[in-house]
């Protein structure tokens, strides 16, 4: 019972900073029409005969004040061709990833942004991996249809998460469409391996010195462990395609020293520095951060109403 007041108290204080970050992006507020919660299904996005997965949980139903356009909403630094190839949300990562880089992306399936990786040139090698066989049979179907010599730097590699690499081979990691959480667990290792730390190997630890993710949710957790495990976000982006959020963070190491949980504020958890330094400059991603955290502070309040609701019940 203690647990699940304290829990509430803390839902209640995430939605009051929520609250005022909100009436600190001010600018549009479009009506919200119809919104759920971290949906289960992926959209299926036609582009150009080929199928486009978009795993990201936020949905935005919401219009444009006047004078926008859905296709405005790219968000941040985004590389066009890559946004016409990919569309804004792979787009988003490819655009992320530095010129020259040697790349492993995690949780591949159908191998479009390696593709595009190697195929703009923007990477030197790319290793597209992925846990189950049937996933990388996508990427493996991708890559046999488009049949370009650029290719052949790409390396298809069935595993789980970073066990598929040695170290030194990569200096960038890629995960999207996967949860805060599970992405925490395949750059960190996973929960209850607390007393293995000293063993387990961090993403780090192979070499890598750049990240860029884009979790389904669980966002705040995926920033902590981040800046837990001695790597800085040095960048975050809120962009939309076809209706929904999407938030790619970038990060890179550092060093362990000077991290901890005690130095990271509850409003740096829960919305990010970054989204709140662009929303200020760019009309069209603040509009998107205001839509992010409404949706937040319903889920919020959903939990918080479900739990006094089952200790009214005990
Ligand atoms: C929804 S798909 C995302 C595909 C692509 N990254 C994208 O964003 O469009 C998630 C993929 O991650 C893979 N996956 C999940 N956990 C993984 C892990 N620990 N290691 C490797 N692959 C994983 C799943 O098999 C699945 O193919």
């Amino acid at each position: 019972m203690e647990l699940r007041s304290d829990t509430s108290a803390r839902l209640s204080f995430f939605m009051l900073t929520l609250s005022t970050v909100i009436l600190e992006c001010g600018g549009f507020s479009g009506p919200i029409v119809n919104s759920f919660p971290y949906g289960r299904k992926p959209a299926q996005v036609p582009l150009g005969g080929v199928r486009r997965q978009a795993a990201v949980r936020v949905q935005m139903s919401w219009r444009l004040p006047k004078g926008y356009r859905r296709e405005d909403v790219a968000g941040g630094d985004m590389d066009p061709s890559f946004a016409s190839i990919l569309g804004n949300r792979l787009g988003i990562i490819a655009s992320l990833v530095n010129n020259g880089s040697c790349v492993l992306d995690v949780g591949t399936d159908h191998g479009y942004l390696p593709i595009a990786l190697m195929k703009s040139g923007k990477a030197l090698k790319v290793i597209a991996s992925d846990k189950n066989i049937l996933p990388l049979d996508n990427a493996r179907q991708s890559l046999e249809r488009i049949n370009d010599e650029a290719l052949e730097q790409l390396e298809l590699r069935l595993g789980d998460g970073l066990a598929v690499l040695s170290c030194g081979e990569v200096d960038t990691v890629t995960v999207s469409g996967v949860g805060g959480k599970v992405i925490s667990e395949i750059l960190f290792g996973a929960e209850g391996d607390a007393g293995e730390v000293s063993e387990r190997r961090r993403v780090q630890d192979y070499g890598v010195r750049r990240v860029v993710l884009q979790p389904t949710g669980s966002i705040s957790t995926l920033r902590k462990d981040l800046l837990m495990n001695g790597w800085e976000i040095v960048d975050e982006i809120i962009n939309s395609e076809a209706g929904w959020i999407y938030i790619t963070m970038v990060a890179e190491w550092r060093t362990n020293e000077n991290q901890g949980e005690n130095n990271i504020s509850a409003e740096r958890m829960l919305v990010g520095p970054h989204l709140l330094r662009r929303a200020s400059n760019s009309a069209a991603e603040k509009i998107l951060l205001r839509e992010w955290i409404k949706h937040q502070l319903r889920h919020f309040k959903s939990r918080r109403d479900g739990m006094r609701m089952s200790s009214e019940d005990v």
